[in-house]
């Protein structure tokens, strides 16, 4: 620092013998002190007021020693003056100097945490429950408020279950429009089930009657695939058995389904078909959810729509169940339905494939 020269010396070395000259030497040392802070960053303050005010090193201190106190007694007043006026512009600019500083760090730190309520915040995507599975919960909730608990069962299965133990025969046509995928290896002789229809078996070898099940679970053809048609699609097979289920619980379990699923106007027509574990058999048809029957394209014009395929069991399956499963003593009614269908027939959607495609713009329209 060019002071420090000077201030090493005293006024007599520095030749300082009148008052202008005391006052002069103090003007330049004020100079280089604002020059000195002025070139400084804020942070550097507590630097430069070591440097001036340090009680043993800094350039007060040293211009006190050195021109102050050895002063010659006519100049003493003056010096004592300057030095003071010095002093306190010294002490002044630090403190203000320190203040500035103080407030902008406070600032900064405001600005560092003041938060923006106006930008955008980050939207996190959670799933949604996909919509076959909301067809299964819709389900689900209609059966259980009836009185109907939740089976689950193998979707690799054997002709046994699948077919025999159903009163489908190694060369019954019924097989031909369930051809499905057998399985090679240690499992070989198992196949992937074509129905849910297996676990009425399976349930009422482990289950003395009554029974009331329904049972959700995929289900697998040979199919060729197309807009209706896949590889693998979904079920949820029903059971009831017991001692007293007669055609008319049949009927009013039917009905009461078709309206809690379509909404309190649907009228259910039983028609009759063919399952070689069912006898009666009927597809239970529903009026058409979009017209109300009057005949629309989606119903083409008939004011139906095929639901499902039921019937009441076929005493020869008590047969294959044996043990309590008395065919004189019990009966009960059984059906099965595609979930795929239902949900498609329900949401106007024409395509199978878009079900297990995973395209988000169509699982985003189901929440
Ligand atoms: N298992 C049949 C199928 O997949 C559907 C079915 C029809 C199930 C009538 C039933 C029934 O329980 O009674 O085509």
């Amino acid at each position: 620092m060019a002071t420090s020269d000077s201030t090493k010396r005293t006024l007599v070395e520095l030749e300082a013998n009148s008052p202008e000259k005391v006052t002069a030497l103090f003007d330049g040392i004020r100079g280089i002190f604002d020059f000195d802070i002025a070139g400084r960053q804020q942070t550097d303050w507590q630097a430069i007021r070591d440097a001036w005010l340090s009680r043993k090193t800094g350039l007060l201190t040293l211009i006190g020693d050195n021109w102050l106190k050895p002063a010659p007694k006519e100049l003493k007043p003056v010096v004592g003056q300057e030095f003071q006026k010095l002093k306190s512009h010294v002490e002044a600019t630090l403190e203000s100097k320190r203040k500035e500083m103080e407030a902008a760090a406070e600032n900064a730190a405001a600005a560092r945490d003041q938060i923006d309520l106006s930008l955008p915040g980050v939207e996190r995507a959670i799933g949604t429950r996909h919509l076959i599975r909301q067809t299964y919960e819709e389900l689900e909730r209609i059966f259980l408020s009836i009185g109907f608990t939740v089976v689950e069962g193998p979707e690799i299965e054997t002709p046994y279950y699948n077919f025999e133990a159903l009163n489908i025969p190694e060369h019954h046509p019924a097989r031909d429009n369930m051809d499905t995928f057998y399985i090679e290896g240690s499992r070989a002789g198992h196949l992937l089930r074509t129905h849910t229809s297996p676990m009425q078996i399976r349930t009422m070898e482990k289950e003395k009657p009554p029974v009331r099940i329904i049972v959700p679970g995929k289900v697998y053809r040979r199919d060729n695939p197309d807009a209706t048609h896949g590889y693998m699609f979904h079920q949820i097979e029903g059971l009831a058995v017991d001692t007293d289920i007669t055609f008319c619980e049949f009927k009013g379990t039917v009905e009461y389904f078709v309206r809690e699923f379509l909404g309190p106007k649907a009228r259910t027509r039983l028609r009759p078909s063919y399952f070689p574990f069912t006898e009666p058999s009927a597809e239970v048809d529903a009026s058409c959810h979009v017209c109300g029957g009057s005949g629309c394209r989606v119903c083409k014009f008939s004011g139906w729509i095929e639901l499902f395929g039921s019937g009441m069991v076929n005493p020869a399956v008590y047969g294959f169940v044996g043990g309590d499963y008395d065919p004189a003593k019990l009966s009960g009614f059984a059906f099965g339905m595609g979930v795929d269908r239902l949900a498609m027939m329900k949401y106007g959607i024409s395509e199978l494939p878009v079900l297990t495609q995973n395209d988000v713009r169509f699982l985003r329209q189901f929440p």
